[in-house]
């Protein structure tokens, strides 16, 4: 990644495009892996720990995740990434998204699941990920289905952000 690497705008709830199922990544070509590293470079910038196509208005199966918590990088980019495996345990993490600022919840999920995913050589790979990291990982996959982390919690409190997130989007459309 160079620091000529762009950043690309991320989108907001209810923005349409974060609710549609994205398509999976049929040929990993040189457009993809640039894509990859836009991506990675924007959730860096936000900074965040995860960031899936949707978000940046590409609808296709493509993650990056660093839950890394000092200063070394961890970066997975992960392209039609799939949960083969989850455990029946289960753990809250309070949970927050780059297209629903400023907001955040306790979401209840799988505690360890096993991944599947290809790298950005085409190599197929399976990880096993726990704690923040698999609450991070299903938190991305979710975001190529359509899902926010907003649908995990309770009606009253997905309502509220809604009508905030919703009464934001409609002054900035005001503001231009
Ligand atoms: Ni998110």
């Amino acid at each position: 990644m160079t620091n000529s690497t762009r950043l690309i705008p991320i989108v907001k709830v209810p923005d349409p495009i974060l609710r549609k199922v994205a398509e999976p990544v049929t040929e990993i070509t040189d457009g993809i892996r640039q894509i990859l590293d836009e991506m990675a470079a924007t959730m860096y910038d936000a900074p965040g720990i995860g960031l899936a196509g949707p978000q940046v208005k590409v609808s296709k199966r493509l993650v990056v995740i660093d839950c890394s918590k000092d200063e070394t990088h961890d970066l997975y980019k992960m392209i039609n990434p799939k949960i083969i495996r989850s455990s029946n345990k289960r753990s809250v993490l309070e949970e927050g998204c780059l297209s629903i600022p400023d907001h955040t919840a306790e979401v209840e999920r799988p505690a360890e699941v096993e991944i599947q995913y290809l790298d950005e050589t085409g190599c197929s790979k399976k990880i096993l990920a726990d704690g923040l990291f698999a609450a991070c990982v299903q938190h991305e996959i979710d975001h190529l289905n359509g899902i926010l982390f907003i649908d995990h919690i309770s009606r009253l409190k997905k309502d509220m952000i809604m009508r905030k997130m919703i009464k934001n989007y409609r002054q900035a459309e005001k503001q231009g």
